[in-house]
């Protein structure tokens, strides 16, 4: 039996978080050998942020070795550069067409990003409201059926799949349209002081947030500091109203053990916070020690690396062909009279 295609996509940044490993490149680790997993790194995407020249390239290997730290088989799936593959682009280009301002400025990441004058008051470039598009493009180019995803992109997601539809309904069976995944525990994880909000790499405050490279003795410092909850006597319940500390607690001890929240809560009734606590620190160290250890070995084979960026782009680029070629068709684009070379 063919597998299904899985699609998903990942800034290139250093300093991915805890956050980014149980909402998303856990998935990714989870389904790799059930679909057919494509994963792109995608450097045309951050470039709507303001970025060093001299970090972006850097961190695009950074992040495949991260990725392939947290257990991604290269062999297995196809993982590649979106830059290398100017099929993105062109797609892009050619959606943005059958997409509507209207339901692009509805966007909240981009009502979030141009409306935040801390970050980027002077950047509201409209790569930045074009984004949804590209990100569209990256999925229908290779007939997705699965996309998993953190929880704030699944707006994103249903964009994609309206202009997926609106194509299709004009022109036939075009694309596939994909659903997404988004875990029910851990697609969200909160911050460590305020599990009201999303931890986040950029925040302000960084005893909020855990990085996957980070110092462990820094790591278990910050865990130990994270809030609980004031309630007497303590219960070790998932309440994300009343007790987001907790509940927050529970969704990473769940992210990382793979034990359900349900189970969880039964294991730990009548204990106190600070076991939960414990065992939490017990395995984000185990976790993150193992994980740091094979980054550092990998992120030194740049010649390994660029090998498989070079594979994923070259596999990518000959998919993303078919699905470029039927476009043109269907627009009536003229090809030329070598067939589709552009
Ligand atoms: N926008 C996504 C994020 O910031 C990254 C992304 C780009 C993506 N293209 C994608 C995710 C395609 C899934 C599918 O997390």
């Amino acid at each position: 039996m063919t597998k299904l295609t899985a699609f998903s996509g990942i800034q290139p940044s250093g300093d991915l978080t805890l956050g980014n490993y149980i909402g998303a490149i856990r998935q990714w680790v989870k389904i790799q050998y059930d679909y057919r997993c494509i994963y792109c790194i995608v450097d045309l995407h951050a470039i709507t942020m303001c970025q060093n020249a001299t970090q972006l390239g850097k961190r695009s290997l950074d992040v495949l070795a991260l990725l392939l730290s947290c257990g991604l088989d290269p062999d297995n799936v196809i993982i590649f550069i979106q830059s290398h593959v100017p099929q993105h682009v062109q797609l892009s280009w050619l959606l943005s067409c059958y997409s509507y301002f209207g339901e692009l400025r509805r966007m909240t990441q981009f009502k979030d990003k141009s409306t935040n004058f801390l970050n980027n008051s002077n950047n509201i470039n409209v790569g930045l409201f074009n984004y949804p598009i590209l990100m569209a493009s990256d999925i229908l180019l290779y007939q997705t059926s699965l996309v998993p995803i953190g929880d704030d992109q699944k707006q994103h997601l249903e964009l994609s799949r309206r202009i997926a539809d609106r194509f299709n309904s004009l022109y036939g069976r075009i694309f596939t349209v994909p659903d997404f995944y988004v875990p029910k525990f851990g697609s969200r994880i909160m911050s460590l002081l305020e599990p009201c909000k999303k931890m986040s790499k950029s925040d302000f405050n960084q005893k909020n947030v855990i990085f996957l490279l980070e110092d462990i003795d820094s790591v278990v410092n910050k865990l130990n500091c994270s809030i609980t909850d004031s309630d007497d006597p303590p219960v070790i319940s998932y309440d994300k109203i009343n007790k987001p500390g907790i509940s927050n607690l529970l969704s990473i001890l769940s992210g990382l053990s793979e034990v359900g929240i349900y189970d969880l809560e039964l294991s730990f009734k009548g204990k106190k916070y600070i076991q939960l606590k414990n065992k939490i620190i017990e395995l984000v160290t185990y976790k993150l020690k193992k994980l740091q250890k094979r980054y550092f070995l990998l992120r030194r084979e740049e010649d390994y690396l660029y090998e498989i960026l070079s594979r994923g782009a070259e596999k990518a680029r000959s998919e993303a062909d078919v699905t470029l070629s039927k476009v043109y068709d269907v627009i009536g684009l003229l090809k030329s009279n070598t067939g589709f070379k552009y």
